[in-house]
């Protein structure tokens, strides 16, 4: 069975939030129009959308952040069994204590949904020139749309933070933000106008 297939089904059967089909050939399609050089990813899981980014071409390189130790070390596994280790590198750590001077063309933003304006300001200093954030799950699973659907407090209080993020993103005049609620479940494109940066 092809890795990606396989990575899926784990996924799937241990209940690993990873990105939509059609989410995920967004993002590929993004990689190979843009053709970043250095991506950082936040929110690693078991390595499947990493991989499926590094796979686009082969001067990519991938810092990939992840805090669970069992998908970090299942994504270190998988991601030496695909021969990418020398180009994709996870760090098994909490994204708040990572620190690097390092500039990046893409960022992926799919870790905790609260924190992702938090995120966005920690690491704008990382955006190089013309790169672009990419968030995911900024609809979660109609959710933030459809408020009817939430069972919880506590989503109720998530798919609130994630609308004002979105807002935000959208209404913010010092970003271009090209959001897409139909894609997977709900992506945005994200970059500086070029006087902010
Ligand atoms: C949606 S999953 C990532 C899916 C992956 N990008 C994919 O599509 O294959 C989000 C991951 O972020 C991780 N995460 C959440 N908060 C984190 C934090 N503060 N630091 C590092 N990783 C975190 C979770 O453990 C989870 O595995």
């Amino acid at each position: 069975m092809d890795k990606l297939k396989q990575l899926e089904q784990t996924a799937k059967e241990n209940h690993v939030p990873i990105m939509m089909k059609d989410g995920i050939e967004f993002l590929t399609d993004l990689v190979k129009e843009r053709k970043p050089k250095r991506i950082l990813e936040l929110g690693t899981a078991i390595g499947y959308s990493a991989i499926q980014m590094a796979r686009c071409d082969e001067k990519i390189e991938i810092d990939t952040i992840e805090l669970d130790e069992e998908r970090g070390k299942q994504a270190i596994q998988n991601i030496l069994d695909e021969q990418l280790d020398h180009r994709v590198h996870v760090y098994l750590m909490n994204i708040d204590d990572y620190k690097t001077d390092k500039k990046y063309d893409l960022i992926f933003v799919d870790a905790a949904k609260a924190q992702y304006r938090r995120y966005m300001e920690m690491f704008m200093k990382n955006l190089s020139e013309g790169g672009v954030f990419v968030f995911d799950n900024l609809c979660f699973h109609g959710m933030v749309d459809d408020p009817s659907l939430i069972k919880s407090r506590q989503t109720r209080q998530l798919c609130r933070k994630i609308r004002d993020f979105r807002d935000w993103l959208i209404h913010e005049e010092t970003l271009e933000c090209d959001f897409r609620a139909n894609i997977g479940d709900g992506v945005a494109v994200v970059s500086v106008k070029n006087e902010n940066l």
